[in-house]
């Protein structure tokens, strides 16, 4: 009952049928941004800033269809199904090794992987928390061009610092010595990151780059019968390719495993 409760209020499903208001958030070089941000200003003296409506819409909560104004995670219901999953797999048959997401926003997906290893009382593995907190990178298109025209750098809602995600591992009871946190770009922080072997490794980085620096790093410390999870397959072309482009150089041959709409995991078998 903790999981499936915990599940539920980690996407902020217990507000169902509730109105949501989301802050307009400044999106870089936008001109109807610019002019609330600039409207912003003076509100604030009022203690008011303009929110967009939302109505609660529970199959997009499911399936992580939206970016909720409140929830703690936007990977919805069946991607936390998958990591639940996952991990039970991983406790059952021993795969050694750590648990890393590599984009991790607001921390939900975190929290609730440090949530199952506590339920199950393991306390000799690391929930690895990697994240610029700043949002993603400006595209670089002389070196992927897949990531051309991208414009998730500009959305300042997906720069969420690392002390807020800390502090929400804290709201959950969740915030020990074996959750470690990568502040910075993936390409600088993980290749020497201090992780020595994976069980879990959950990519969320949105862009090409950010998937391949990921992939690059992290895949050969994955154990075999380890969890390779991909949130951003069906979303993101650009995060698609560099998970084909990774898997046809490293000859990786595994059934790909859709999860929902966007989501899809493996299981490392060699
Ligand atoms: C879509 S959000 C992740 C959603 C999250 N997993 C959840 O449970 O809701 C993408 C995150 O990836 C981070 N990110 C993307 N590319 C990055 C990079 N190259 N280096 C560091 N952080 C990156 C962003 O800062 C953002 O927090």
């Amino acid at each position: 009952m903790y999981i499936d409760l915990l599940k539920k209020v980690l996407v902020d499903y217990h507000r169902i049928n509730e109105i949501e208001y989301s802050p307009v958030y400044e999106s870089k070089g936008n001109f109807k941004s610019k002019l609330v941000v600039w409207a912003n200003k003076r509100l604030a003296k009022f203690g008011l800033a303009i929110c967009k409506k939302f109505n609660f819409n529970k199959e997009n909560r499911i399936n992580g269809k939206d970016w909720p104004a409140n929830a703690d995670t936007m990977i919805g219901l069946k991607r936390l199904d998958n990591i639940e999953y996952c991990i039970k797999n991983i406790l059952q048959d021993n795969i050694e090794g750590d648990l890393i997401e590599t984009g991790v926003w607001r921390g939900g997906a975190t929290i609730f992987m440090k949530a199952l290893l506590r339920y199950n009382n393991v306390t000799d593995r690391n929930v690895w928390v990697a994240d610029s907190f700043e949002g993603l990178p400006k595209p670089n298109e002389q070196k992927y061009a897949a990531d051309k025209n991208d414009i998730h750098f500009t959305r300042s809602e997906l720069a969420i610092s690392m002390e807020t995600v800390k502090s929400n591992f804290e709201k959950y009871g969740l915030l020990d010595e074996q959750v470690k946190f990568l502040k910075g770009w993936f390409k600088d922080t993980l290749p020497n990151a201090p992780i020595s072997k994976l069980s879990l490794l959950r990519l969320d980085g949105d862009m090409y780059e950010s998937t391949m620096d990921a992939i690059t790093a992290l895949y050969p410390k994955l154990s075999i019968g380890g969890y390779l999870i991909v949130d951003d397959w069906g979303a993101v072309a650009g995060c698609k390719k560099a998970i084909e482009d990774y898997r046809k150089e490293h000859n990786i041959t595994e059934p790909i495993i859709e999860i929902d709409w966007t989501g899809v995991y493996w299981r490392k078998e060699r």
